[in-house]
């Protein structure tokens, strides 16, 4: 069945404030073709004629519902790469390792990628990692997380493109298979082992998220308004060990939320990089 019907402005504000109130995530009115392309796949996959028929489905369901798990598997975006602001990775090696490793004898470190979406981030923590000879015979324990579960299942893969791997400096390319006959990359398992996934919704409590040494959520604020923003940096904050950082995408800021992080600059430059 092809659906040709255009999202009414009423049911529009049902899927807003839906979206909204279960992940926080806020979408505007100039994004409702955007969202309205986004539902009607799930319209079309169950062969449904309205949009409304559709909201009345999920409604009241809950978020662990299969159903409701494949409409913010259409809802969210999830847009990411390797070594993403790659300056920030730097700043992970130079700074922010070596000062957690002055500040506290640590054995085990906990990263949490918080909004992982494939795993490109969590990979990339745990090859820079890798990479830190101080780090050798430490624990290393990352977690990513997203809300989205179809990325989560590429992300535990670990299977990639091999043109998403064109701009990863060669002393990284030892943690992948590369097979370029099929034009596929996989992350090995020396990765793979430091990394665990699961979906998580940031708006819930973090009571099942263990202290975590660093944070990085970058990327995803951008979708929320302020006072969400406010209340998931509060919560990071009680997660963090003491002297933890909190690592946010380089478009993104802490500027207009009343906060207890430090800024912390790494070579005189603006990386969005906050320690408690
Ligand atoms: C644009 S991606 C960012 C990926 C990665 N952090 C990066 O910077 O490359 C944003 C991710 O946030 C996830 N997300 C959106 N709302 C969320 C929520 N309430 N809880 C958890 N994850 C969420 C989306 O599913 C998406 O995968």
């Amino acid at each position: 069945m092809i659906i040709k019907i255009e999202m009414n402005d009423k049911e529009f504000e049902l899927f807003r404030d839906y979206i909204y109130e279960r992940s926080g995530i806020h979408y505007t009115i100039n994004k409702k073709t955007i969202l309205q392309n986004r539902v009607r796949r799930r319209l079309r996959d169950l062969e449904l004629d309205s949009y409304t028929k559709y909201f009345n489905i999920i409604k009241n369901k809950s978020m662990s519902d299969p159903e409701v798990i494949k409409f913010f598997d259409e809802v969210t975006t999830n847009e990411t790469s390797f070594f993403r602001h790659d300056k920030q990775f730097i700043a992970l090696e130079k700074m922010v390792i070596p000062e957690l490793l002055a500040n506290r004898r640590i054995s085990t470190i906990n990263i949490w990628s918080a909004a992982a979406s494939t795993g490109k981030e969590a990979y990339t923590i745990a090859a820079v990692l890798k990479e830190i000879p101080e780090l050798k015979g430490k624990n290393i324990k990352i977690l990513g997380t997203d809300l989205n579960q179809k990325v989560l299942n590429i992300a535990k893969e670990g299977k990639y493109d091999i043109k998403d791997i064109k701009n990863v400096e060669k002393k990284y390319l030892k943690y992948f298979d590369i097979d370029e006959k099929n034009g596929i990359v996989t992350v090995k398992n020396e990765l793979k082992s430091l990394v665990t996934f699961k979906r998580f919704n940031l708006t819930d409590r973090f009571t099942s998220i263990p202290k975590m040494d660093i944070i990085f959520c970058r990327n995803v604020f951008i979708y929320f308004q302020k006072h969400t923003q406010k209340e998931i940096v509060d919560k990071f904050y009680d997660k963090l060990n003491p002297n933890g950082f909190f690592i946010l995408g380089h478009s993104e800021t802490l500027n207009g939320i009343d906060n207890n992080f430090t800024y912390r600059k790494f070579n005189n430059e603006n990386l969005m990089i906050y320690q408690k």
